[in-house]
């Protein structure tokens, strides 16, 4: 079976089909109806071992939608506080005959082993500080319609200047979504304290910096990420005050990118500290809500994709 257990193991057409597949869910979760029964049948099981809020409802949403029946499993509620291992909690869940499950878990890589202990696809929606591949599609997703209706629409993102800012050296969505972009095209700079900036992170085809306001000269998109305290190990990191002032994004920062630059969150947001809410609310340049929007659709599309071998129809692209 295929998983989708990182942006890294997809080839470039991959993601473009994922990302093409995705439009008429799109187009479905704006129709009244939002529903198909193209998934009836089918058994998908969301195993989430870290907290989550649009990840875990967008799954759910996405199953339902299309027809599947969809389980949660939430760890704190679960047979993991009692001792169980991921893996034996990962052959309790291929026992029950799920057709894909789904994987949230603090640890990087968790993913990966599960897809090797079980019989369906795993989607990982999050592990520890590896992937979240599916946000880094659904952030794709949400520029390629923020610059088509610019009139700027292309099928990738040649020469776009992106810059990524915030606690990088845990984050999960800034890896997907640089391996996602620079496949795609885009210039990528990340910017973070240094105690929060992964070492030889140039090797990813990044431009690497720490004053914010240098990286923000000419930014067309700026995605901002919170500061992961639940992961951090004795860092030296500024207060949030102090945070704020040196790589928070108030409106006066974002004057430095270009006139029109997009704004980016993938949320949870810490309004006054990385963002302040009068830039992630600001209308036609925050595209924050509808990132939400597009991760349910994208969410479909890897739910139907990554079945078709199950349900005997022809698969990726
Ligand atoms: N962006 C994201 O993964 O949010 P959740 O943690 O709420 O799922």
């Amino acid at each position: 079976h295929r998983d989708l257990t990182g942006i890294g193991k997809l080839a470039r057409h991959e993601i473009l089909y994922l990302l093409s597949e995705a439009e008429q869910w799109v187009a479905l979760n704006r129709t009244s109806a939002k529903h198909t029964d193209l998934l009836a049948g089918l058994t998908i099981i969301n195993a989430f071992f870290e907290n989550s809020t649009r990840t875990l409802l967008s799954f759910e949403i996405a199953g339902k939608r299309l027809g599947a029946d969809v389980v949660n499993m939430h760890a704190a509620t679960s047979s993991v506080k009692k001792g169980e291992t991921l893996i034996d909690t990962a052959i309790t869940l291929n026992a029950m005959r799920a057709d894909a499950i789904v994987i949230r878990h603090g640890s990087s890589g968790a993913t990966g082993l599960i897809a090797d202990k079980v019989d369906c696809p795993v989607l990982n929606a999050g592990d520890g500080q590896h992937e979240h591949p599916t946000q880094a599609l659904l952030d794709a997703l949400t520029l390629r319609h923020a610059l088509a209706e610019r009139g700027e629409g292309a099928e990738d993102f040649t020469g776009l200047n992106v810059v990524i800012c915030g606690d990088i050296l845990h984050s999960r969505v800034a890896r997907s979504n640089i391996l996602c972009l620079t496949a795609m095209g885009a210039k990528v700079r990340v910017c973070a304290p240094p105690a929060l900036m992964p070492a030889g992170i140039e090797a990813m085809g990044v431009e690497v910096h720490h004053r914010f306001d240098d990286a923000l000269d000419g930014a067309e998109v700026v995605m901002m990420l919170r500061l992961q305290s639940e992961r951090m190990s004795g860092q030296f990191i500024p207060s949030p005050r102090e945070y704020r002032h040196l790589y928070g994004l108030t409106a006066k920062r974002l004057a430095i990118a270009r006139p029109d630059a997009l704004v980016m969150h993938p949320g949870p947001m810490n309004r006054g500290v990385e963002i302040d809410s009068e830039v992630a609310d600001l209308a036609g340049r925050s595209l924050i809500t509808r990132q939400v929007e597009m991760g349910v659709a994208i969410r479909m599309a890897c739910l139907d994709v990554l079945t078709r071998e199950t349900r005997g129809v022809e698969g990726w692209a």
